[in-house]
């Protein structure tokens, strides 16, 4: 009875870990400027009716932007807002409809399709049609408009209903954009998109005057950082104006061992078996293991704490059971920085790897360079400026250094072994 008991207290059900679900993890760390920025700035800022942009967040693969926005969106939810549930593009997928189908959701939220207005009666309709032929529609040119238009209309008038509502503020999030490789389509899109975020109505004001207001309407896109890369010429100078582009990178350890932290003081909660409740705690050293192995990526940290969970029967997670979880999730590990360097063009790679071979302080683009086997210095700057303004693998300080600690640690050491 007495080893059940234990044996029950750490099982898969209690297991707070959760190393790419699509949950929310419920052992959370860091991201507070990028909460803070749609508590504090979007949020209310769209609701005051003032402009503000729509946000971008890109980043390699297992950084976290989509559990993200899919805790903004949670946050939002819980206020009323109206938001959609976030929409992932499929690669090669049409985006229109899906968007299309989103935006009627959030109508339906909005109580528009009761409304007797022949002119919000019309809009759905078109976005229906939408819904069904996507970017198609603009072939057949159905009723001469443009299928952007039929969404920038529909999520206009699902502004004004939230408007009206005072409080409520309409949320899209579609993650995955990278996938969206039909140019008209993203173009189709991003209009539709940015003309809602910048559109205006007049509203009354106490007075009896007349004023301009933005919608209450926010929107995210997520995805990879290749993205950016479709920005320049398809997505052009009007989508930088409308979009405020963040690219994100490791979670510093001080916020993991922070979200750790509830384990060494309290212990983590979990039933018991019994009907009760018992504490699961980590020894400080395990804390800090766990934080030290995973080098600030949350996929890992999520890894890392699921296996040493797993790798023992008590009711303190100890660090040796953090070494030996992690020793099983070692290839796991490995495969997870693999796919990262090798969606790299070879070029990029041949930097990170000339970069890691040199000791940290020697990390200069001229040494890189020649690590490279370049034959001029300047060959290697384009190579650099991307790994760190778009994809925020490197930052070129002197010395350069890397952002994503776990490819610094599988290029230059034997981690993810330990
Ligand atoms: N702030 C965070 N704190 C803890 N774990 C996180 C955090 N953000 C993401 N994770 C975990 O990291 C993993 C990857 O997250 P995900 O959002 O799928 O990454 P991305 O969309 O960037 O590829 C998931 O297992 C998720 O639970
Ligand atoms: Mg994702």
């Amino acid at each position: 009875m007495g080893s059940d008991k234990l044996i029950s207290m750490r099982d898969a059900l209690d297991n707070p870990f959760s190393p790419g679900s699509d949950t929310i993890p419920e052992v959370w760390a860091g991201r507070t400027e990028q909460l803070s920025d749609w508590r504090d700035v979007v949020r209310p800022r769209r609701l005051a009716g003032l402009p503000e942009r729509g946000r971008t967040i890109l980043g390699e693969p297992g950084l976290g932007k989509s559990t993200l926005v899919r805790r903004i969106a949670q946050e939002a939810t819980r206020s009323g807002d109206w938001v959609t549930p976030q929409l992932r593009i499929p690669a090669g997928a049409d985006p229109l409809k899906l968007v299309a189908d989103a935006v009627l959701k959030l109508a339906a939220d909005a109580g528009l399709p009761a409304s007797r207005e022949k002119r919000i009666s019309d809009t759905i309709a078109r976005v229906q049609a939408v819904a069904v032929s996507g970017i198609s529609l603009t072939i057949r040119g159905a009723d001469g408009l443009e299928p952007y238009s039929a969404l920038t209309q529909l999520l206009i008038e699902v502004g004004r209903a939230a408007i009206a509502r005072r409080d409520v503020i309409a949320l899209i999030h579609i993650d995955e954009i990278q996938n969206i490789t039909d140019e008209r389509a993203l173009s189709q899109l991003l209009i539709a998109l940015g003309d809602a975020l910048t559109h205006e109505v007049e509203v009354d004001v106490p007075g009896g005057a007349r004023v301009n207001r933005s919608l209450p309407i926010a929107v995210y896109l997520t995805g990879l950082p290749d993205f950016e890369d479709m920005a320049g010429a398809r997505k052009g100078a009007t989508f930088a104006r409308r979009f405020k582009t963040t690219t994100l990178s490791a979670i510093d350890d001080e916020d993991l061992a922070e979200a750790l932290q509830v384990f060494v003081l309290e212990g983590w909660e979990v039933s018991d078996g019994n009907g009760g409740t018992a504490r699961i705690r980590m020894e400080p050293d395990a804390a800090a293991r766990v934080v030290d192995i995973c080098r600030g990526e949350p996929f890992l940290f999520q890894l890392a704490g699921e296996q040493a969970w797993y790798a023992g029967v008590g009711a303190t997670i100890t660090a040796e059971e953090v070494l030996r979880g992690w020793r099983g999730a070692q290839r796991e590990a490995t495969a997870h920085v693999e796919r990262i360097l090798e969606r790299l063009p070879a070029r990029e790679r041949l930097l990170l790897q000339a970069m890691a071979e040199l000791p940290a302080e020697a990390r200069t683009l001229t040494r890189i360079a020649e690590g490279m086997g370049l034959a001029k210095v300047t060959d290697a700057g384009p190579t650099s400026q991307r790994l760190d303004t778009v994809r925020g693998i490197i930052d070129r300080g002197k010395p350069y250094s890397f952002r994503h600690r776990a490819v610094e640690a599988y290029l230059s050491s034997d981690w993810p072994k330990v």
